[in-house]
């Protein structure tokens, strides 16, 4: 299978310092964040701590959703494999994604918060691949918008491999 590099590690920390830039400025110093894992925790741990960093609170909870069988296609069923450990009733989340694809786990995790007594629910991915989207949901904080490639790194795998690549890489078709 041929890699092929899409974002390098540098446009990734600028993108972050960006995205960091605008959430404190929706948020203000204290953001509740929820990580969607396992996908997201590179993701979220580089956000939170520069979030942290521009001197906002954050606290962060990890809930864990599965919509992929093994291969490169959802299997459109959402399941909850790890529930949040804290109390979020009351709060406005900040949910942190690697990816939207379909759209499907957003809308199922968005849904799920909300019926659950979150205040407001706010999404930030790092990807967004908006050709692919079944369901209507839109990121309120997007790194990259991407075409339908199927990426790898930095916390994204393909089956469970390739998740500890320091930068976004896409699969080559037909290698
Ligand atoms: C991936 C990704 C998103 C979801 C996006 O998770 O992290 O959560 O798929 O796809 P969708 O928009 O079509 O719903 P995955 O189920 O592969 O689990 P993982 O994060 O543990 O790898």
């Amino acid at each position: 299978m041929d890699l092929k590099e899409l974002i390098s590690k540098k446009e990734i920390d600028a993108k972050i310092t960006e995205l960091s830039g605008v959430i404190i400025n929706d948020f203000g110093s204290s953001v509740y964040a929820m990580t969607v894992l396992e996908g997201a925790r590179v993701f979220s741990n580089y956000l939170i701590q520069n979030l942290r960093t521009n001197s906002s609170t954050v606290e962060n909870d990890y809930i864990k959703l599965s919509s992929y069988n093994e291969g490169t296609e959802s299997s459109g069923k959402i399941t909850i494999k790890k529930n949040p450990e804290k109390d979020y009733k009351g709060k406005k989340i900040l949910i942190i994604e690697d990816i939207i694809d379909t759209g499907l786990t957003l809308k199922f995790l968005k849904d799920y918060l909300t019926r659950n007594g979150a205040s407001q629910v706010k999404i930030c991915t790092l990807l967004d691949k908006p050709s692919r989207r079944t369901v209507k949901i839109t990121p309120d904080y997007c790194g990259f918008t991407i075409q339908n490639l199927f990426v790898v790194g930095f916390g994204i795998d393909f089956n469970e491999q390739y998740r500890e690549l320091p930068c976004i890489y896409y699969i080559e078709p037909n290698t």
